[in-house]
């Protein structure tokens, strides 16, 4: 028989653990970290015992591991997204499924967005006041949503309103569940699950008009997610059924959207408190350079990583990770925020400083936002692209004033960590004069 080999950790009941997870995970992971080591075992709700790793060798093996022996953690967002998600598929079709939906993310299709993005940036913040505070997160939310909405279904219209309005409320509520039973009943709008099938129900039908008006369109002129996922075959010829192609939708809306927008209002509140760096960025994109905007990008992502934790679950006994011998079942979680803040991997690790990263691009096991291996955020490119577009536009259009405040906390929103004021932004509009022409098409998806 093998003997199991966990990392040490607290003793303490799991409800106290769990609740230095909700109230205080990243200081209770630090301190953790500094009592036990770059691994250490939890046991909290909802995952149970669950190892907690930081190493990059550890993390990049877990990541790169045969799917016989780990899969997507559980619970994940696909009891939320349904059983079609990528977060939900295992095996060899979460692999096939994949590869049809990464191309549109990428490459030539990638570059046709840009333009959409600079003008929804430019329509966006057309509403914003000047020398008056106030939190970029809702305007960085819309930019995002309707970018990816237009990404993901191609022209806008009165569908894509219903889904804009819809959305945000769906996404919050949904968060808030993805820990709570399923129950083997719909008691309908009595119980929360009932209520959030309700929503599921609007949102299906909504996609099913888009399918209809599709359908009766040359699909081959079209670029967005929906006109390739209704042409794509299965080996037997068979085309994708209308609740496989809902699923992948929404869960790119869902994955999409909240993610980048608050990594953006980070960006906000770094860049307010750096002014050297602020003054560098604009001279910069009135040059129409972008080298310093990427890395800077890239340092928010790494010292304000949106998504903290990236997990696994274990599904074979005796799963040897590292030092480690893990039994079936056992969750694994990889600390983003850990391992970005190691001192053997980045100097100086609490000072944020983009030149660490000008001209270098980061390993992709020891900065991690986007998880990483055969799960890795299959949205990394077009996010990166439009972080870079949002904030170019941003800098052009306006001038954003430094502040003396400390910074802000981190607020968990379900899916992702936000700044707690929501990026608090003062801004001066530039005259038109002062503004440089647009760049399209040279937003670089760097990592
Ligand atoms: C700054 C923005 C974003 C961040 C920080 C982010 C982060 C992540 C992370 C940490 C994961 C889990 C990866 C893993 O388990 O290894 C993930 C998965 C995923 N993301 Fe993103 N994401 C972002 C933007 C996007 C965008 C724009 C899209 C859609 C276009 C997207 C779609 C997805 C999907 C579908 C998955 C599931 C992948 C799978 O299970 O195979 N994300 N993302």
């Amino acid at each position: 028989m093998t003997t199991m080999t966990l990392p040490p950790g607290p003793s303490l009941p799991r409800f106290a653990q769990g609740a230095v997870v909700l109230t205080a995970r990243l200081r209770g992971m630090r301190r953790m970290r500094a009592r036990y080591g770059d691994a250490f075992t939890v046991n909290v709700p909802i995952f149970g015992r669950a190892v907690v790793i930081s190493d990059p060798d550890e993390a990049k093996q877990l990541f790169t591991a045969s799917t016989d022996l780990v899969e997507n953690v559980r619970p994940n967002l696909g009891r939320v997204l349904g059983p079609g998600s990528l977060f939900a598929l295992t095996g060899e079709e979460h692999r096939e499924q994949r590869r049809l939906l990464v191309p549109p993310f990428h490459g030539r299709r990638l570059a046709a967005h840009e333009r959409t993005i600079e003008d929804e940036t430019v329509r966006e913040t057309a509403t914003w006041p000047e020398d008056r505070a106030f939190p970029a997160l809702p305007s960085m939310l819309r930019i995002t949503l309707n970018a990816i909405l237009r990404a993901v279904f191609g022209a806008d219209g009165d569908e894509l309103a219903d889904l804009r309005e819809m959305l945000p409320a769906w996404v919050a509520y949904g968060s808030r569940l993805l820990v709570l039973p399923i129950p083997k009943t719909d008691l309908g709008r009595w119980s929360p699950w009932g209520r959030l099938w309700i929503a599921r129900r609007r949102y299906d039908a909504i996609v099913d008009r888009l399918i209809d008006k599709a359908a009766a369109e040359d699909l081959d002129r079209r670029d967005d997610v929906l006109a390739l996922l209704l042409q794509s075959r299965y080996d037997d010829g068979s085309p994708m059924s209308r609740a496989q192609i809902a699923d992948h939708l929404l869960s790119l809306l869902v994955a999409g959207h909240e993610t980048t927008a608050t990594t953006l209002a980070w960006a906000i509140e770094r860049l307010r408190r750096h002014p050297a760096l602020l003054r560098d960025l604009a001279e910069e994109a009135d040059a129409g350079g972008g080298a310093l905007r990427e890395a800077t990008i890239t340092e928010v992502q790494r010292t304000r990583p949106v998504i903290d934790v990236v997990g696994r679950h274990v599904t074979a006994d005796g799963y040897r990770l590292g030092r480690w011998t893990l039994p079936e079942g056992c969750t694994v979680l990889v600390a983003v925020a850990l391992m970005h803040e190691d001192e053997a991997l980045f100097p100086d690790p609490l000072t944020f400083d983009p030149s660490r990263f000008l001209g270098v691009r980061p390993d992709l096991y020891q900065w991690i936002p986007f998880g990483g291996g055969r799960r890795r955020c299959p949205g990394a490119a077009f996010a990166t692209m439009e972080m870079n577009v949002v904030l170019r536009t941003v800098l052009r259009h306006f001038t954003l004033m430094p502040t003396t405040e400390p910074g802000e906390r981190r607020h968990s929103r379900g899916v992702a960590n936000a700044p707690a004021k929501g990026g608090v932004a003062v801004v001066r509009r530039r005259s038109p004069e002062a503004m440089p022409p647009s760049t399209i098409g040279t937003a670089g998806a760097r990592p």
